[in-house]
């Protein structure tokens, strides 16, 4: 592939590796030059199947047959399946159908800005990530990525992480929402506190206010539940998802608790491409392939597999400061910068991720073996033991 050509024409909002990816089937993907890469971060965070899903390709392929995309005024099948299947594995209630995690978060946003007009704060959390619209950078709180893009709008406050005293001093009447991430990803992949989710729920209870989780990156199987809030015990009103998904196919949702589902009627939200069908199908396919196939134990049992490989590697190299996540959702935080260690992982054919810049965030597919796990981790341990700690 001309790579010149994609530099001139396409707009660089990423710095990319150079690889041109061509094939991918499962844990792997190969580049146009016939090389082989092991993906422990697949679709970033949207290969929770890995890599062309026999399943999900076979439904893409079906629905593509018959027609590719229906407007939200007729009704179409997969949207309608796709939302059961959604409300049967969370909470009663009802699905709004998007293309992206961001446009998930800003529907989310729209509903309880709707609900009670005097009700305008959002509470979000310091080193959150919602996305790239004006809305959900807004909702992030990490100052880069809301930098050069002001005026934003406004409303939007950010508490420190896991702390319950700084939330609850941020709860007010006015307060519409509190929206978080059961993990931030972007954030370095810290666990939110059951004290903290708990906390959280009271005090929407308390205040009248709807409790948002942002399950973009955690939702669809990642830590071995099918939506991370499931390790708490506690309900969203409002879950958003996305990435996984679509098994790679482009998808955004957010499922809403059923005495919330007539804020937003007709004519005050929408999406053409919205529920499309093709991408439907391939998220029915998704959510059957991880009940069918058991992919909920399988994540569990690997997700304690790698993190103990991971102690393993943090009692040898002293760059490890800590190893956390939830089943298949780890990172390794180190004592400096990660981005060359990425790299020299990819030039031994092993693609993983470092956010936050400094935590090597590990997102295989769910269905990953132990095999496939040593094999990453001898790379780390080799790429470790060759630069300077
Ligand atoms: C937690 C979370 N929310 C929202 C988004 C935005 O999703 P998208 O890129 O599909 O708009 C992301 C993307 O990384 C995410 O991790």
């Amino acid at each position: 592939m001309d790579r010149k050509l994609f530099d001139k024409y396409v707009l660089k909002t990423y710095n990319r590796f150079p690889v041109t990816l061509v094939k991918g089937r499962g844990m792997k993907v190969w580049d146009d030059k016939g090389n082989e890469y092991l993906d422990f971060f697949p679709g970033w965070g949207a290969g929770n199947l890995g890599h062309c899903h026999p399943k999900v390709v076979q439904a893409i392929h079906n629905q593509i047959e018959n027609i590719l995309h229906v407007p939200n005024v007729y009704y179409n099948e997969p949207q309608g399946e796709l939302a059961k299947l959604i409300i049967e594995n969370s909470f009663d209630g009802q699905v709004f159908f998007c293309n992206s995690g961001a446009e998930a978060n800003e529907g989310a946003i729209k509903l309880v800005r709707k609900r009670n007009p005097h009700k305008k704060v959002i509470i979000t959390l310091k080193n959150s990530f919602h996305g790239r619209t004006i809305a959900t950078v807004a909702a992030t709180g990490q100052s880069d990525y809301q930098k050069g893009f002001e005026p934003l709008p406004g409303g939007f406050e950010y508490c420190e992480v896991n702390n319950v005293d700084m939330l609850k001093s941020m709860m007010t009447d006015k307060v519409a929402a509190v929206m978080f991430e059961p993990i931030l990803g972007e954030g370095g992949i810290v666990p939110i506190t059951p004290e903290f989710m708990q906390t959280a729920r009271e005090l929407c209870d308390a205040n009248d206010a709807l409790l948002i989780l942002d399950e973009v990156q955690t939702g669809i199987g990642r830590t071995g539940k099918l939506f991370a809030y499931q390790h708490f015990d506690v309900e969203p009103d409002i879950l958003t998802m996305a990435k996984s998904l679509g098994g790679g196919f482009p998808i955004g949702a957010f499922a809403v608790k059923r005495q919330y589902c007539d804020i937003l009627q007709p004519g005050s939200h929408g999406s053409t491409f919205g529920g499309n069908p093709v991408a439907c199908s391939s998220g029915v396919a998704v959510i059957n392939a991880i009940v069918d196939e058991n992919l909920l134990e399988n994540t569990t049992k690997m997700g304690d597999y790698l993190r103990e490989k991971l102690e393993g590697l943090k009692k040898k190299h002293s760059i490890i400061k800590e190893v956390r996540g939830i089943g298949l959702m780890i990172g390794m935080e180190l004592a400096k910068p990660g981005a060359e260690i990425v790299d020299l992982c990819r030039e031994r054919h092993v693609l993983i991720n470092c956010t936050h810049k400094n935590v090597l965030r590990l997102m295989p597919a769910i269905n990953v073996s132990k095999a496939e796990i040593d094999r990453v981790v001898d790379v780390i341990d080799k790429v470790l033991s060759g630069i300077a700690e």
